[in-house]
């Protein structure tokens, strides 16, 4: 019960990565509320709730954030998972490609951690975990958006851990290397062996293990650390 009593957001949980942290989180004791487009396609468990959540628009972040407060009273973790994955290189990429990869993968963390905040500093507590990518830190040819925002929320992350410090706020990012998801099997196979090939570990992670590294630093067994980047990809970065 390594997040007993703890209300968690998460974005974009009905599949891939943010289904692993809603199921764990839960599991670790906490009430879990997901934040997607839709309603999943596979029913939720026990202490999990499912909010509509476009997390580009702002009214939306407005409506959840009331919602939650008026519920349970406070956030204790936000998880800005939700992301889309664009693969054009700069000099294909359309104006309204690039804009709707910023404004999911950039503008979408930006938004949640701008309300939820507030509410966190309420309580004087908080944690937030936001998810980049590896391609937030080191560059790949092609899916210059995908870059440019996940690029974006690793520093953005740092600049938040650096704000709220002082509000009893831990803000870190979660950089996946290549995780089997609905995410990744939209893409080529062509392009994920790619990536593969370049994995140390030679295999895709799983998204349980993603969640996993993310459970921690949502709990207090990470009070110590902020505005750190924590790679789960298989070894990617170390070489
Ligand atoms: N899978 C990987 O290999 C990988 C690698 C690095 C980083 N990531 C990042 O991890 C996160 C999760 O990826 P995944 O592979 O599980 O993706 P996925 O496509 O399988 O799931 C993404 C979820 O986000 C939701 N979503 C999309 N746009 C949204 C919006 N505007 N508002 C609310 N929800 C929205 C979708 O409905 C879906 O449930 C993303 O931020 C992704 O960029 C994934």
């Amino acid at each position: 019960m390594r997040l007993e009593n703890k209300v968690a957001l998460i974005t974009g949980g009905n599949q891939g990565i943010g289904r692993a942290v809603v199921d764990l989180f839960a599991k670790e004791g906490a009430k879990v509320v997901v934040g997607d487009l839709a309603e999943p396609k596979e029913k939720f468990g026990a202490n999990i709730e499912s909010m509509r959540l476009d997390v580009t628009k702002e009214s939306d972040w407005q409506k959840i954030v009331k919602d939650i407060e008026e519920k349970y009273g406070r956030i204790d973790i936000l998880v800005n998972n939700a992301g889309i994955l664009t693969y054009e290189p700069i000099t294909e990429c359309s104006l309204e490609s690039w804009n709707r990869t910023i404004a999911v993968n950039q503008t979408g963390p930006f938004l949640g951690m701008k309300h939820v905040i507030p509410v966190m500093q309420k309580n004087r507590k908080g944690a937030i975990v936001n998810i980049s990518s590896i391609w937030g830190t080191i560059g790949a040819p092609g899916a210059a958006a995908y870059h440019a925002s996940k690029g974006a929320v690793r520093t953005m992350t740092k600049n938040a851990a650096l704000t709220y410090v002082g509000d009893g706020i831990r803000a870190n990012s979660v950089h996946p290397g290549i995780t089997h998801t609905p995410m990744v099997d939209a893409q080529s196979e062509e392009l994920n062996n790619l990536v593969v090939s370049g994995t140390p570990m030679k295999r895709m992670g799983k998204p349980i293990e993603l969640a996993y590294a993310i459970l921690y630093l949502a709990s207090d067994e990470a009070s110590y650390t902020t505005g750190a980047e924590l790679y789960v990809d298989g070894g990617f970065l170390a070489i």
